[in-house]
């Protein structure tokens, strides 16, 4: 039997079948989630709140248990939509603001633009750019200097594949 879930803050709703997962239900609405690790569970880009009805999900298994932990903007209702299969009524879910970057390029591509959201680590989630700062070349050099910002996707899922 079809379920339905509220997406907040853009006010919309979504029907789905028993069992499905939330991710089905972002896209549905054409909401443009990245996939960074193909609903593996394993980055930041499906992260998403579940304001309400977090009993009529499924529990959070064990790698979806890890990626959260790594998630900067994590909170007691986070999960990844890709993993939360919908099994009853009441689930209103809220999207995160900012966007997901796929790597350092996305960003030196807006060099020159102040950014319209915040731009988001596809792994961790952590701000890279604020809304509203100018994205410049020193912040381009920062953004790739700094250790926990650099973007080892690739390696990353590797690994924890194997782990
Ligand atoms: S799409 Fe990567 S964790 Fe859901």
């Amino acid at each position: 039997m079809a379920k339905t879930v509220k997406l907040e803050p853009i006010a919309q709703e979504s029907t789905i079948a028993t069992n499905g997962n939330l991710l089905s239900v972002l896209l549905n609405k054409d909401l443009d989630v990245l996939k960074e690790c193909g609903g593996r569970g394993m980055c930041a880009t499906c992260h998403i709140y579940v304001t309400d009805g977090m009993e009529a999900l499924t529990p959070i298994n064990r790698r979806e248990q890890r990626t959260l932990e790594v998630i900067t903007s994590c909170k007691t209702n986070s999960r990844l939509a890709c993993q939360a299969r919908v099994l009853g009524e009441g689930i209103v879910v809220e999207l995160p603001p900012g966007m997901y970057v796929n790597s350092l390029q996305d960003i030196e591509a807006l060099i020159g633009r102040r950014a319209e959201q915040s731009l988001l680590h596809p792994i961790t989630g952590a701000v890279l750019v604020e809304a509203g700062k100018l994205i410049t070349r020193s912040m381009m050099r920062q953004l790739e200097e700094s250790g926990d910002n650099k973007f080892k996707v690739n390696e990353f899922f590797n690994q924890s594949s194997e782990a």
